[in-house]
């Protein structure tokens, strides 16, 4: 499997986040990671489809769109029409997964469903054939920042596990403290993309972090 890094912008400097994408484009990750948080599925705001829309004539990088909202049938089209690749919601939103899924692959987006680190893997695994991507949160959602819980890598093994068993393509995103220190032993368990927020905006050659990310990735398989 190739390696792939989406960069988390929450953790860009938000008062320039054009240059911030640009500068991000250079440094060459897979896919642009955009949280959008609504205050009552997560105890934290950050940005609604307007701002997504004016940013996706100043990259190329496909947009990787993570509703942490609880109603996500309300905001499908919307991000949709924003200019989103990928949109992924949550499996312990209030909503029917079905008709969510159904709706963002009426609209061509691919399809992404996220599970809390609280919540059982086996959860999800019925939705596992129509999903383009399985989110497994590697922190609580609603900060950036925060330490990887290891105890989400045996979820992410039981749905590599089942995803091998049934020939799917899908595939598996982790996202919370991803770091030098983490990528390894979650690309061990069969993760494929790895979301950076902190780790890749704090300082320092973000190209060079992404060459890093990446080749511990690939010897952690
Ligand atoms: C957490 C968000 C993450 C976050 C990742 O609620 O979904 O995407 O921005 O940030 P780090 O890499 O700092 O944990
Ligand atoms: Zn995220």
């Amino acid at each position: 499997m190739t390696i792939k890094i989406a960069s988390s912008i929450r953790s860009a400097d938000l008062s320039m986040l054009r240059e911030e994408i640009d500068r991000c484009e250079v440094a060459g990750p897979d896919l642009l990671h955009i949280d959008i948080m609504d205050g009552h599925f997560v105890p934290n705001l950050t940005m609604g489809p307007c701002v997504v829309k004016k940013l996706r004539p100043v990259t190329k990088l496909p947009f990787d769109v993570h509703l942490m909202v609880t109603h996500p049938e309300h905001f499908i089209e919307p991000f949709a029409d924003a200019g989103a690749d990928y949109i992924t919601f949550h499996l312990e939103a209030e909503s029917h997964l079905d008709d969510c899924i159904e709706k963002a692959r009426r609209l061509g987006v691919k399809v992404g469903l996220s599970i809390n680190p609280p919540t059982p893997i086996e959860k999800a695994l019925p939705y596992l054939d129509r999903l383009d991507m399985l989110l497994v949160m590697s922190v609580n959602p609603g900060f950036a920042g925060q330490g990887f819980i290891s105890e989400v890598l045996s979820k992410i093994a039981r749905a590599r596990e089942e995803i091998e068993e049934r020939g799917l393509n899908t595939v598996i995103e982790v996202d919370g403290g991803i770091t030098d220190q983490t990528i390894a032993p979650a690309a061990k368990a069969g993760a494929e993309i790895f979301v950076a927020g902190s780790y890749l905006f704090k300082g320092g050659d973000m190209a060079e972090k992404i060459r890093v990310l990446k080749e511990l990735g690939v010897s952690g398989q």
